[in-house]
């Protein structure tokens, strides 16, 4: 089945979804986007994704097209049009089709919006889930990280420089700081404390993040928003990457280096489980 994709007001197969090549959003970059999980059809924290969704159209200075009531609407339907249980819904804003490519703003353009959804698989062994492989490379990406802009050609190479180098996920490291994944935010750790770095400039600030944050502070496990330096990333008990659609990956292997004997460590499990307790919450509309 070709699954339904949303454009500018219209329901439609997304193999049938045509955009001018004037789009700013393909000329140059000029949008922002959003990846949204469903679990059991239900949108998961479409607030948060809402608000962060706004942050970064004030930032690039391009207005919301939809308010509050229609993003809930348009999204539900979008949900309710493809069939899997759990999906995972991609959504971007851009400034618009401009008549001529120019750098500076166009007069009176109107946003493109454009959302998509994927089926995600549903069900999570835990046991069988085996860890994953990370390399160290350097940030190379601009100052406005914590904007969910389109334009990610960085974290596109780097995520691809990880993968040659034989890994599934790059850490950066800026200053001699992990700032975040190419993909993903970091927690380690580090003497029994969980640790991920504060919210600013150098890094988005995620929402399966949040969550875990969240988790942390309802189940007292010992946690602190903190820098982390590359001597602490490397020496780390355990070190996680967190992501909407990758949930919480333990990695147990940083370039030559094995992480927590190997396997995914004792505190991810207990991560992991509470997660899959809200998820499951969120499943029976109990949690969002
Ligand atoms: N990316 N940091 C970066 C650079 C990201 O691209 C992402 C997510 C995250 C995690 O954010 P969240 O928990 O809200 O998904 C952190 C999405 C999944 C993507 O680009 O496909």
């Amino acid at each position: 089945m070709v699954p339904t994709a949303y454009l500018n007001g219209e329901f439609l197969p997304l193999s049938e979804t045509r955009i001018s090549v004037m789009d700013r959003g393909f000329l140059f970059g000029d949008g922002v986007y959003e990846v949204i999980p469903v679990y059991g059809g239900r949108l998961f924290r479409l607030e948060h994704h809402l608000k962060r969704l706004q942050n970064s159209l004030d930032a690039i200075r391009i207005s919301n097209p939809l308010a509050p009531a229609e993003w809930h609407l348009m999204l539900t339907k979008l949900v309710e049009s493809n069939d899997a249980e759990d999906q995972a819904v991609y959504l971007q804003v851009t400034r618009g089709v401009a008549e001529k490519r120019d750098h500076a703003f166009p007069a009176d353009v109107t946003p493109t919006l454009f959302a998509m959804s994927t089926p995600m698989a549903e069900s999570v062994d835990i046991d069988a889930i085996p860890g994953v492989s990370a390399v160290t490379l350097e940030d190379i990406r601009w100052n406005l990280c914590n904007v969910k802009a389109i334009t990610l050609l960085p974290n596109v190479l780097l995520r691809q420089q990880a993968i040659d180098d034989g890994g599934t996920e790059a850490i950066l490291i800026k200053n001699g700081l992990a700032i975040e994944g190419a993909a993903s935010n970091v927690f380690i750790v580090s003497n029994g404390l969980l640790i991920t770095p504060p919210n600013g400039p150098s890094l988005l600030p995620g929402i399966t993040r949040d969550l875990v944050i969240e988790l942390a502070a309802n189940h007292a496990i010992p946690f602190r928003e903190a820098d982390i330096t590359e001597q602490q990333l490397f020496n780390a008990e355990e070190i996680w990457l967190t992501s909407s659609t990758r949930e919480i990956s333990p990695v147990i292997q940083l370039n030559d280096r094995v992480i927590s004997a190997g396997k995914p460590g004792p505190l991810w499990r207990r991560m992991i489980n509470l997660y899959q307790d809200h998820k499951m919450a969120i499943r029976k509309g109990e949690a969002s």
